[in-house]
């Protein structure tokens, strides 16, 4: 397939999202998908949405466009809590979740997470180069996850394993991989249910004690709502973290000026992890499911079908932001990078706060670096992961 990007409707080919090219600059890919259309067939059949306004819509239209298990199925045999569940159940769950995540919550944490990252610095810096992804951007968000639900750190590798499992099933076809992210999926239930039996038989002061004592409109939690949240952190806050540092730090090596601009005024971090969050969308689309036959702009839908609002094409839309293809890390945009509407992000304080204390610590004692020369980068579109990002510093 070809990697130029035609401006044709009928020259368009939805497969175009699984070509290397459009990792790698995927901005390009919405600004072509957008002068064709609103709406456009997506590459697994259904329709991807394309403009902020579009895309926007349909997230604000959750009895139109469901996120039920039918939109995604990861292997589990339990609801992803709240992501799979639509209103008016879901908000039940998010007045138990949201206190939990507040931002002053997840501030408290920050003096740890600045000793994790420092912790990680410490053991590349003297070699003068690292590879980003397994020193920094895998490590860090599992450390965290791990301090959070009060899990042992020695666990970390064992739990990186499911993690890959689940959303990266090794396989040569497609069988082959769901069969054994269906075993993955298993391996986290069970740890779960094992991990959960411990703190009822002696609670501890962590989020999985918290989730036990925890009461929804009078009645204690199941278990199987317990392992549905569980199983959804792990889905939703272990990759994205990782993989919008390696947007991130891929972005910034590459345009030097604007490590300058950071090292030169650390004040602006906050609003560079927003531009950023904008520029990158590293989740570039979330899924839905149609409820009924229905419109999207003038494109029909028919129920049942899967709908995909493609929140990197709203971030670039220059309807919405006239110099959207410009990157000005003082801006502090508002951006779609976290979803829009109920589903919205309930780890997006913590997330901030993971981006915005690797930028500062990297930053004061790594003030310049650039990808290895050579390097080949290969990123995964959807999640867009790096396989690799090797950096030297100086
Ligand atoms: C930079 C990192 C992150 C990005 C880019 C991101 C992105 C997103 C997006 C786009 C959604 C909307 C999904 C949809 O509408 O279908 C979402 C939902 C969610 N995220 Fe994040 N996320 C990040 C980090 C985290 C973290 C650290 C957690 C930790 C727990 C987390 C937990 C969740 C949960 C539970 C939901 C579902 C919320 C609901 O259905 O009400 N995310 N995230």
């Amino acid at each position: 397939m070809t990697t130029e990007m035609s401006d044709t409707a009928s020259n368009y080919d939805p497969a175009i999202v699984f070509d290397p090219a459009t990792g790698l600059n995927p901005q390009a890919y919405y600004k072509m998908a957008r002068a064709i259309g609103s709406v456009l067939p997506g590459p697994f059949g259904g329709h991807q949405v394309m403009t902020h306004e579009s895309v926007e819509w349909v997230l604000q239209h959750p009895e139109l466009f469901s996120s039920s298990m039918e939109a995604v199925d990861l292997g589990q045999t339990v609801p992803l809590i709240p992501l799979q569940v639509d209103p008016p159940d879901h908000s039940k769950y998010r007045k138990l979740l949201d206190p939990i995540f507040a931002p002053k919550k997840m501030n408290a944490l920050e003096p740890d997470v600045t000793a994790m990252v420092n912790g990680l610095i410490d053991q590349f810096i003297d070699t003068g180069s690292c590879e980003f992804t397994t020193d920094i951007s895998v490590p860090l968000p599992s450390q965290v996850f791990l301090r959070l639900l009060g899990l042992p750190l020695s666990e970390l590798d064992m739990f990186l394993g499911m993690k890959t499992g689940i959303l990266h099933p090794p396989g040569d076809d497609i069988d082959e991989m769901m069969k054994n992210q269906h075993t993955s999926a298993a391996d986290v239930e069970r740890y779960f249910t094992e991990a959960l039996g411990e703190r009822r038989r002696k609670p501890a002061d962590d989020i999985l004690s918290m989730f036990l004592a925890a009461e929804v409109d009078g009645a204690k939690l199941t278990d199987d709502e317990i392992l549905g949240i569980c199983f959804l952190f792990i889905i939703a806050g272990l990759d994205t973290v990782t993989d919008t540092l390696e947007c991130f730090f891929s972005y910034l090596a590459q345009h030097p000026d604007q490590q300058a601009r950071i090292v030169a005024d650390p004040t602006i971090i906050p609003s560079a992890v927003e531009e950023l969050l904008r520029w990158e969308t590293p989740v570039t689309g979330v899924s839905r499911v149609a409820t009924q036959d229905t419109e999207i702009f003038g494109c029909p839908v028919h129920a049942g079908e899967g709908i995909n609002p493609t929140l990197g094409s709203a971030n670039t839309d220059e309807t919405f932001l006239p110099d959207a293809y410009i990157v000005d890390l003082a801006r502090n945009p508002k951006h779609f990078a976290f979803g829009v509407g109920v589903h919205r992000c309930l780890g997006s304080h913590l997330a901030r706060l993971e981006l915005r204390t690797t930028l500062r610590e990297w930053h004061k004692r790594i003030p310049a670096y650039s990808i290895v020369p050579g390097t080949e980068l290969k990123v995964s579109y959807g999640l867009r992961q790096f396989e690799s990002l090797p950096l030297v510093f100086g």
